[in-house]
C-alpha cells in the first residue's frame, strides 16, 4: 500500500487536494461562490495596501497563489502580477480567473524556493494563507528567497495564524485532536510573532513590523538600499 505523501511533499500534497475547482477553492477559503473569493480578496488587499502598499509601477509576486483569489484584485494595480504556486492544478484555475488580464505570469515552483525568478527583480512579494501548510524551515527558505528576488527598497509581506491569542490557540488545540498517527500532510500549524519577526530579520530585512490585531500575524519588511562607495 502507498504511504500518504508527508507534509513537505507539497507538490503532491497539493496537486491532490486540487483535482476539482471546488475542492481547490474549498482548500482556499472554505468556500466556492465567487462573492465570497471577491470580498476575503478585497479584505487581503487592504492588509497588503496598509503595510507594503501595491504601486502602479511595482512588479507583485505572490508564493502560493491559489487559484488567484487575491491576484484578481492586485493585477489591476500593478505592472505585473507574477502568481508562483506548487500545484500546477491551482495556476490552471488562476490563469483561468485572471484571464482577462494582460500583465500575469505564473511559476510553477518546487515547493522550496523561488528558483526561476531572477535577483532583484520584483518591488513587492507576498504570502498569504500558506505559512500554516509549510514546515517551519520552508517559512524561512520563502523569506529568504524573497530577499534575493526583492529589488532594493522591495517590500515583503507574509502571514500566519497566531498561537498566542485565544483564537489562535483553539485553532492549535482543535489540530492537537487528530491522532498523531493520522495527521493530515497540509493541516495547520500556527506561528508566534517572534518566529515570523526572527526569519524577516535574518533574513536581512529592515523595518520589520509585526500586526498582531486579531488571531493573525501580519508581517512586513523593507529590503535596505545598499549606498555603495562608488
Ligand atoms: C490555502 S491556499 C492559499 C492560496 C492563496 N494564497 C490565497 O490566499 O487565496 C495555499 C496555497 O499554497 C500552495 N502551496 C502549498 N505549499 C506550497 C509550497 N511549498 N510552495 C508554494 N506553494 C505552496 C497550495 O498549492 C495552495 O495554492
Amino acid at each position: 500500500m502507498e504511504h500518504p505523501p508527508s507534509r513537505s511533499e507539497y507538490k503532491k500534497v497539493w496537486s491532490a487536494l486540487s483535482a476539482t475547482e471546488d475542492q481547490a477553492k474549498l482548500h482556499v477559503i472554505g468556500a466556492t461562490e465567487e462573492a465570497a473569493f471577491q470580498a476575503t480578496g478585497e479584505e487581503t488587499l487592504r492588509f497588503l495596501q496598509d503595510s507594503v502598499g501595491i504601486r502602479r509601477d511595482d512588479v507583485v509576486l505572490e508564493i502560493g497563489c491559489g487559484v488567484g483569489r487575491v491576484g484578481k484584485v492586485v493585477a489591476p494595480l500593478c505592472r505585473k502580477w507574477i502568481g508562483c504556486d506548487v500545484a500546477s492544478n491551482m495556476l490552471a484555475l488562476t490563469a483561468n480567473r485572471l484571464k482577462g488580464f494582460s500583465n500575469v505570469e505564473l511559476v510553477e515552483i518546487s515547493g522550496y524556493n523561488l528558483s526561476g525568478v531572477a535577483d532583484a527583480s520584483v518591488d513587492v512579494v507576498y504570502c498569504t494563507v500558506v505559512f500554516m501548510h509549510l514546515e517551519a524551515w520552508d517559512r524561512y527558505n520563502y523569506i529568504s528567497e524573497a530577499f534575493r528576488v526583492l529589488r532594493p527598497a522591495g517590500r515583503i509581506y507574509v502571514d500566519n495564524i497566531n498561537l498566542c491569542t485565544d483564537g489562535g490557540w483553539q485553532v492549535f488545540e482543535n489540530h492537537r485532536s487528530f491522532s498523531p498517527t493520522n495527521r493530515p500532510p497540509h493541516m495547520t500549524q500556527n506561528s508566534t510573532p517572534q518566529e515570523i519577526e526572527t526569519y524577516l530579520k535574518r533574513a536581512g530585512f529592515s523595518d520589520v513590523r509585526i500586526r498582531t490585531d486579531d488571531d493573525w500575524i501580519r508581517a512586513s519588511g523593507f529590503k535596505q538600499e545598499i549606498i555603495g562607495n562608488s
